[in-house]
């Protein structure tokens, strides 16, 4: 008994590895996509999260190889990639608007309405992808889903306004958590704030959900990014699917 639960703990192992393989194999091929949309000169934004750090680091390799690019992070995390790999990087001090900017999400629907957040990012990556020209999102094909909300909604707050928040959110029908980092303390954002992981399980009006998180006062800034992707590059196995935002 005990060795046949060893071989099925093994095949779930293996098979949990083999879907990990596969995910990471299609999270590069959607970045080795995305690299077509940058040109000589211009300004791209640097997504966050395991997806975009395929593309910053092909990005790296393209700029090694000659490619006059100025990166703008999305987060301490990726700057300090990129900044490890030579990409020249500016602030928003330095540009009035980004050329390009590529970074990964949580979930996309059919109208190319994004959760993002899974990686405590989602301030800096809305505010820069609000300055974006052309916003690319890569993905692996388990990200597309036709209604939003499986994912957790990230939701950004100032720390004195969180247990207010929690239950206005709860009160909307979510079960909502603190995110916590490993220690048990609360997740810190880039901007020194917590997260709430708002479990809503279908997200019926995203749009309406939007405004009405946006008008809760210490709201710092929610995951649904409605209106923003141009382009969904989607890798399901070695195909890429390419969606384009329908005006
Ligand atoms: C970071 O805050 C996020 O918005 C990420 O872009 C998103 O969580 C996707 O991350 P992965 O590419 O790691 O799945």
């Amino acid at each position: 008994m005990a060795n046949a639960l060893h071989k099925n703990d093994r095949h779930k192992n293996d098979r949990h590895k083999n879907d990990q393989h596969k995910n990471d194999q299609e999270k590069e091929a959607a970045a080795s996509a995305s690299l077509k949309f940058i040109k000589d000169g211009q300004v791209v934004g640097l997504g966050t999260g395991s997806t975009a750090a395929f593309f910053v680091r092909l990005l790296g390799e393209k700029v090694k190889d000659g490619l006059k690019i100025r990166g703008i992070p999305t987060s301490e995390g990726s700057r300090r990639q990129a900044a490890g790999l030579g990409i020249p990087l500016i602030t928003l001090d330095d540009c009035q608007a980004i050329d390009v900017t590529v970074d990964g999400a949580d979930e996309v629907d059919p109208q190319l309405r994004l959760i993002k957040g899974g990686g405590g990012a989602l301030l800096r990556e809305k505010i820069i992808a609000s300055a974006t020209r052309q916003l690319v999102i890569i993905v692996d094909a388990t990200k597309r889903v036709p209604v939003l909300g499986k994912f957790p909604l990230p939701v950004e707050v100032i720390k004195f306004a969180q247990p207010l928040v929690a239950k206005k959110i709860s009160a909307l029908g979510a079960d909502v958590r603190l995110r916590l980092q490993p220690d048990g303390k609360p997740f810190l954002s880039d901007e020194n704030n917590h997260i709430l992981d708002c479990h809503f399980g279908q997200i019926r009006d995203a749009d309406a959900l939007a405004r009405q998180l946006s008008d809760m006062p210490g709201v710092v800034e929610h995951g649904l990014f409605i209106g923003m992707a141009n382009i969904v590059l989607v890798a399901n196995g070695t195909e890429i699917v390419e969606l384009r935002h329908k005006a």
